[in-house]
């Protein structure tokens, strides 16, 4: 599984560097390293939204420092299925 992590600028003003460092750490707690990868983009076309992630190339959620964890653990679910 591949999670992008916008870092344009309404997104990074949102917090996400605390996303991805909230993600990183999910991972390594979890042994993810093997199936989940983690990589930065540049802006996904949801400012609004921000900040953006999206999963797979395809579809794009909406989370912050604060839901960072919840969507890794749900993210940590779809790699058992
Ligand atoms: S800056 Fe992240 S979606 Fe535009």
């Amino acid at each position: 599984m591949e999670i992008k992590i916008c870092i344009g600028s309404a997104c990074h003003l949102k917090g996400s560097y605390d996303v991805i460092r909230k993600c990183q750490d999910y991972i390594k707690k979890n042994g993810l390293t093997e199936k989940i990868e983690l990589k930065s983009a540049f802006c996904l076309g949801r400012c609004s939204e921000a900040v953006s992630v999206q999963v797979d190339a395809s579809e794009i959620f909406s989370i912050s420092p604060d839901t960072a964890d919840s969507f890794m653990k749900l993210m940590h679910q779809r790699t058992e299925l």
